[in-house]
């Protein structure tokens, strides 16, 4: 499996202050200097965290490939008919939530979504659907045209270690099937950490997880110790 790392959390600190640190184009390139074949961004369209001006440079910098993820709206659409990324993994959005919650419903606007999938193919970007691990929504996804699912890993990851585990890893494994059979390629993620990625494995096929929260949290503590230390001997 390969390992796309959001780093949107890099610019959430980094807005935090205002200012220019810590660079996201600095820890993209730590996170591909340490095995990310791919850096995801989320151009949210409050812009909260990733600016269009990171996305640009991102684009420009990177050794590998930029997965830009949007909502389905025709300013994000232009901005990716503009940039071309590698990817696009398009998810819904709203403006209250913190994260992205629940995956995109590509069966209730099939029209809408097939659209906007062929027009960012056309231009030869890479279309994956952040949706549900259910079989309406990958035989919807089959269906747009997209090349690439990303099952939304967050009801398995607040399963882990109950006795809902074991169904909410059903429902992944069973849709990465079918949509293996319909052609599609299958990424996952949100929720996923140091433990409960492990099962990812028990999945055949699987392309690639993106994983930014529990990624850039263990950061601050494998990282924590250095940095005091460096102050500390600073101001000896
Ligand atoms: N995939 C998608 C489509 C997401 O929206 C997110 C969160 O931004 C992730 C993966 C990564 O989730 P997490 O930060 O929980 O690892």
């Amino acid at each position: 499996m390969l390992l796309g790392v959001n780093i949107d959390h890099v610019a959430t600190l980094r807005n935090a202050r205002g200012g220019k640190e810590p660079s996201v184009i600095r820890a993209a390139e730590v996170c591909e200097d340490n095995g990310a074949t791919s850096i995801t961004t989320h151009l949210r369209e409050d812009r909260r965290h990733i600016k269009d001006k990171d996305v640009r440079t991102l684009i420009k910098k990177l050794k590998t490939n930029l997965n830009l993820e949007m909502a389905v709206t025709e300013e994000m659409g232009e901005i990716a008919l503009e940039i071309k990324p590698h990817s696009v993994c398009l998810v819904p959005e709203k403006r209250e939530e913190i994260t992205t919650e629940g995956g995109l419903d590509v069966a209730g606007q099939l029209d809408k979504i097939t659209e906007f999938v062929k027009k960012l193919k056309d231009a030869g970007i890479i279309v994956s659907l952040f949706i549900d691990p259910s079989e309406e929504q990958v035989k919807a996804a089959a269906q747009t045209g997209a090349q690439f699912i990303e099952m939304h890993t967050g009801q398995y990851s607040e399963a882990f270690g109950t006795d809902r585990e074991d169904d909410e890893f059903l429902k992944l494994k069973k849709s990465a099937a079918l949509a293996q059979t319909l052609g599609l390629k299958v990424n996952a993620g949100h929720g996923l950490n140091y433990e409960n990625v492990r099962r990812m494995h028990e999945i055949p096929g699987l392309y690639e997880l993106n994983i930014g929260h529990s990624i850039i949290s263990r950061a601050i503590f494998t990282g924590l110790s250095a940095a005091v230390r460096e102050m500390a001997d600073l101001t000896k």
